[in-house]
C-alpha cells in the first residue's frame, strides 16, 4: 500500500542565520501531484457522488481526480488556505519557490484505448442480459476515444493547470507575481511528453491571463534528462521496467485470487469469456475524470471490487516507481540535485545582497517523476513509524522545518546519490560475478 500524496512544502531560513536577526529568509520547495495516489475518506455531496459512484471514485490511483483529495475545490476552484504555511519563524520570508507539478488531466495512452476498444467490441457482440447498465451500453453509449488522442491533455487538465497557477499566486504573492514574472525571474522546465508541454503553456496562460499580459511571451525549456529521468536511468530500465521478473508480486497477485475473482465476476455479470476487468476499469475512471459522468462502466464494480483493483495499481506503483527497489528512488538523484542546487543558489545570492535571480521555478513531469522523487525524500514510508524522529511531515499542520535542518537530514544523498554512477549498468571495478549477481539480487520487503 503506497501512501498518499497530495501537496506539501519545505520552508526554511536561510543558513546559519541567527533567529533574532531581521533577514531571516525561508525557501518554499513545493511538490504537487494533481491527481490522487490513494485512499481518502471524503465524499463531496455532487449528484455522481449520491448515485453511487462516490465508493469506488477514491480508487482510481493515478487516473483518480484532483478534487478527491482536494474537494473544497468543488466549491471554489481558486480556494488556497494560507494556514497550510507555517514557516518556522515570524520574519521568515520567502525568497524561492520551487514546485515540481505532475501534468493536468489527460486522455487515455493509444495502449490504453486499443484495450477500451477491444472491450467495447466484446460487450457490443457478445455480452448479453437484462440490466439497465448493460442495456445503456449497448444502446446509448458510444465509443468516442480515438487512437490520436494519445495521452494528451484534455480540456479539464488546461484548466486545472491555469487554476493551480492562480491559486499558488495567491498563496505567494510575493514570488509568483506579475513584476517577477515580466523581469524574468521565472523558470519553466518540461518534460518534452505533449501533454506536459501543454500543462506547462496553461500554467503560464493561468498567469498571463490573471494579469492581462499580450506584450510578453515567457520561454519554456524541455527536458527528459530532469523530467523524464526514469527513461534515462540504464539500470533501472535494465532491472525493472523491463524485467518482468521485478514484476512479480504484481504478476502473482493478477493472478491470485481476490483478483481472480473480481475478473471472474465482471464476465459473468457481461456473459462473456474474457478477461476484461481492467479495461472496464479504466473506461469508468477515465469517464469519470473528463467527463465527471457515472457511465454505465461503473456499474460493473462494486467498493471491494475497486479495492482489489487499486491495490494491483499500488502494486505496480510501489514496485515499478516507490519503495519496492532502490533504483527506483535513485533515479531521480539527477532531479534531488537539482532542486537543491538551485535552493542554494538563491540562499547564497540573497546572504550576499543579490537580487535572487531564479525566484520561481516551475518544472512539469509525470507520475513517474514525482514517485521516485518523493520516495527518495523518504515521504510516505509506511513501514517506518511515525515517531518524534520522524521527519519529514507528512502531515500539512506540521510547522516548516530550517532549510539547514533539511540539508542535514538529506546530508548522504546531498554528498552522494550520483545518477551516473546509480543508474550505469555496471561499475568498472566490478567483475562479471557481481555485475550478473546484483541484476538478479532483488530483495523483498519485510
Ligand atoms: C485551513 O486549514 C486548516 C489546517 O489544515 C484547517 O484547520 C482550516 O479549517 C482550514 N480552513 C478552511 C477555511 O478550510
Ligand atoms: C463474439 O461475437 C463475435 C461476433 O458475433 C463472434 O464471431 C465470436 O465468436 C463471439 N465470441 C464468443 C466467445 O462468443
Ligand atoms: C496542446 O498543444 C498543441 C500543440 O501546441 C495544440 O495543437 C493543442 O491544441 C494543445 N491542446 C490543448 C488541450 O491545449
Ligand atoms: C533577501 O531576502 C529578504 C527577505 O525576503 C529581503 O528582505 C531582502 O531584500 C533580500 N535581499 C536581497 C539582496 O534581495
Ligand atoms: C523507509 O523505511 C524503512 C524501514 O523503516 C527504512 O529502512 C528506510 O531507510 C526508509 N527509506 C527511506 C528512503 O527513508
Ligand atoms: C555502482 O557504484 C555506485 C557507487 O558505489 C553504487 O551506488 C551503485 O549501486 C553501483 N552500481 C551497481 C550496478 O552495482
Amino acid at each position: 500500500y503506497f501512501g498518499f500524496i497530495s501537496c506539501f512544502f519545505i520552508t526554511s531560513t536561510a543558513p546559519a542565520l541567527p533567529q533574532y536577526t531581521i533577514t531571516t529568509h525561508c525557501f518554499h520547495l513545493l511538490l504537487i501531484i494533481l491527481c490522487s495516489l490513494a485512499h481518502i475518506q471524503y465524499c463531496p455531496p455532487f449528484p455522481q457522488c449520491l448515485a453511487g459512484l462516490f465508493s469506488i471514485a477514491k480508487y482510481f490511483n493515478t487516473k483518480g481526480r484532483y478534487e478527491e483529495v482536494k474537494p473544497y475545490l468543488i466549491e471554489d476552484v481558486l480556494a488556497v488556505n494560507r494556514s497550510i504555511l507555517q514557516p518556522p519563524s515570524a520574519q521568515c520570508q520567502e525568497i524561492h519557490l520551487t514546485a515540481i507539478i505532475r501534468h493536468g488531466t489527460r486522455y487515455p495512452t493509444t495502449k490504453n484505448i486499443k484495450e477500451m476498444q477491444k472491450l467495447y467490441t466484446i460487450v457490443m457482440q457478445n455480452a448479453s442480459g437484462e440490466e439497465s447498465w448493460l442495456r445503456e451500453i449497448q444502446t446509448q453509449w458510444t465509443m468516442w476515444y480515438t487512437e490520436d488522442m494519445d495521452g494528451r491533455l484534455v480540456q479539464k487538465g488546461v484548466n486545472e493547470l491555469k487554476h493551480l497557477a492562480v491559486r499558488l499566486s495567491k498563496l505567494f504573492p510575493s514570488l509568483i507575481s506579475e513584476e517577477k514574472l515580466r523581469g524574468g525571474l521565472f523558470k519553466f522546465i518540461t518534460s518534452s511528453k505533449h501533454r506536459c508541454v501543454n500543462s506547462t503553456l496553461s500554467f503560464k496562460a493561468g498567469l498571463t491571463e490573471l494579469w492581462a499580459i499580450k506584450d510578453m511571451k515567457f520561454d519554456h525549456e524541455v527536458n527528459d534528462a530532469l523530467m523524464r529521468f526514469f527513461d534515462k536511468c540504464a539500470r533501472f530500465v535494465q532491472e525493472v521496467d523491463n524485467n518482468p521478473s521485478a514484476l512479480v508480486e504484481i504478476n502473482n497477485f493478477k493472478t491470485g485470487p481476490e483478483m481472480r475473482r473480481v475478473q471472474k465476476k465482471i464476465a459473468d455479470r457481461l456473459r462473456v469469456p474474457y478477461n476484461i476487468a481492467e479495461a472496464a476499469f479504466y473506461l469508468c475512471a477515465y469517464e469519470f475524470a473528463i467527463k465527471a459522468v457515472n457511465s454505465p462502466w461503473c456499474q460493473l464494480f462494486d467498493e471491494d471490487d475497486a479495492k482489489v483493483m487499486e491495490y494491483a495499481s499500488d502494486l505496480r506503483e510501489f514496485w515499478k516507481r516507490g519503495y519496492g527497489y532502490d533504483i527506483n528512488s535513485k533515479s531521480s538523484c539527477i532531479l534531488f540535485h537539482d532542486v537543491f542546487r538551485r535552493l542554494d543558489k538563491a540562499a547564497s545570492e540573497n546572504k550576499s545582497g543579490q537580487q535572487v535571480t531564479e525566484a520561481v521555478t516551475v518544472q512539469v513531469g509525470h507520475a513517474d517523476t514525482l514517485l521516485p522523487l518523493l520516495t527518495l525524500l523518504g515521504f510516505f514510508n509506511d513501514s517506518q513509524a511515525l515517531t518524534s524522529t520522524h521527519y519529514p511531515p507528512t502531515d500539512q499542520q506540521v510547522s516548516m522545518p530550517l532549510y539547514d535542518d533539511v540539508k542535514e537530514h538529506y546530508r548522504e544523498l546531498l554528498q552522494g546519490c550520483d545518477f551516473e554512477n546509480e543508474c550505469q549498468l555496471f561499475n568498472l571495478s566490478d567483475d562479471l560475478n557481481s555485475f550478473s549477481s546484483s541484476c538478479l539480487g532483488f530483495g523483498s520487503l519485510p
